[in-house]
């Protein structure tokens, strides 16, 4: 018997930019010809059935006009499309079309087109370089930052992916104009998210600017998308494979990614996070890190927004309570909660544990607990 040592060791540098801002597609064929995809001259710009006519038209356009050669390589809008089987059949498209490794991919859409794109991306040829063109305020809030990528199986949601960064991601505020009221909404709850979890100030912000925001002014939705960026940068830049720190951005998506899938996708994914926070704030309260007047602020900002905080009246609670078990978090058969620790922090339990233990019967009792969905 022989050993043979294979020394391999990298030194990465995955930086990369998020550009805020209207009406990016300019912006990105010149980041495009100053070599932001490498040397790479084709692109498959990636998009769902809705997002296709809206915006992918006129950036392919944009694109082709600058020279570079390129198709559309649309699936069917909805999380239920987030599947093994719609990144195979883009996959085969691209394949019969001759795209080869020498392509990069642009996801343009919401949070279903970046994590099936950026998946996409990661084992196509190996890996091939791809760029975010987020169109949702959710995208924007949440999905578009931070690597992480993944496809949704019948059991649970976003098990099945990688981690693999964008060279630029794009954030068109533009595009948020022609979102349905309910996309919008879905998209804050992502955001009160964020402040619940790292500053009370962006809290307050929300509390004092959230008409406005529903209303699309553009002063309070840009400052905004910065400061989600701002929170999910330092949190990600600190801990990029969620060894410690990152699950704190899983507040709310335990009880949250549960009724997703039981709600067979009727609730969109913010919503089901909206319902999520408000469950880790009840237990929050039960375990004496939040007062009752601070979990009625995070309720009343969450139905500002126009978000659902019962659970609808057509999930089954105790399966609801069983789902939980299919959470990333569990370890060794246990159930795993991030705690927010009044407003704007979370609860560190031991240095670097952010998710503590909870009993199936603490938990049992919060989802009993719950009001139903008006
Ligand atoms: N990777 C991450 O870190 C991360 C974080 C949070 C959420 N997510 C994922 O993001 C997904 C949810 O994202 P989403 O809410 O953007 O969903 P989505 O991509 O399905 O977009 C929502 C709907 O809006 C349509 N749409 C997109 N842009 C539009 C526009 N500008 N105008 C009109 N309609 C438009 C889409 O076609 C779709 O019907 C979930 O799959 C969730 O798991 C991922």
């Amino acid at each position: 018997m022989s050993t043979f040592r294979v020394a391999l060791k990298k030194t990465v540098d995955d930086s990369y930019e998020i550009e805020v801002g209207r009406d990016l597609a300019g912006k990105l064929a010149e980041d495009l010809k100053r070599g932001l995809a490498g040397g790479c001259r084709r692109f498959a710009l990636i998009t769902d059935s809705n997002v296709e006519k809206l915006y992918a038209e006129a950036i392919r356009d944009k694109l082709l006009e600058a020279g570079f050669e390129g198709e559309i390589f649309a699936f069917p809008a909805g999380e239920k499309n987030k599947t093994r089987e719609t990144k195979a059949a883009l996959e085969d498209r691209m394949l019969e079309a001759g795209y080869r490794r020498d392509c990069f991919v642009l996801a343009v859409g919401g949070g279903v087109v970046s994590d099936l794109a950026g998946f996409l991306a990661g084992t196509y040829g190996r890996g091939v370089p791809f760029i975010n063109y987020a169109t949702t305020l959710l995208a924007a809030a949440d999905a578009s930052v931070g690597g992480k990528t993944a496809v949704d199986t019948p059991l649970a949601t976003n098990l099945i992916g990688l981690f693999n960064q964008p060279k630029k991601v794009y954030i068109d505020i533009d595009c948020w104009s022609t979102l349905h009221a309910r996309e919008i909404s879905s998209g804050l709850a992502e955001t009160v998210k964020h402040a619940c979890l790292a500053d009370e100030a962006f809290f307050e912000y929300l509390e004092a600017h959230m008409d406005g925001i529903l209303q699309n002014e553009p002063k309070a939705c840009e400052r905004m998308a910065q400061w989600n960026c701002e929170i999910k940068y330092q949190v990600v830049m600190k801990d990029e494979r969620e060894a410690g720190l990152r699950e704190v951005l899983n507040l709310g998506h335990t009880v949250g990614r549960a009724i997703e899938t039981l709600s067979e996708y009727r609730l969109l994914h913010g919503e089901a996070v909206s319902i999520g926070l408000t469950a880790a704030c009840a237990l929050s309260v039960q375990m004496g890190y939040m007062t009752e007047e601070e979990k009625d602020r995070v309720r009343d900002l969450l139905v500002r927004a126009g978000l659902p905080v019962g659970i609808p009246g057509y999930i089954d609670r105790e399966a609801l309570v069983q789902k939980l078990y299919t959470d990333k978090k569990v370890r060794n058969g246990r159930l795993r909660f991030v705690i927010p620790k009044g407003i704007g922090e979370i609860v560190e339990f031991r240095p670097g544990v952010f998710a503590e233990e909870i009993s199936e019967n603490t938990a049992r009792q919060i989802i009993m607990e719950m009001d139903p969905r008006a």
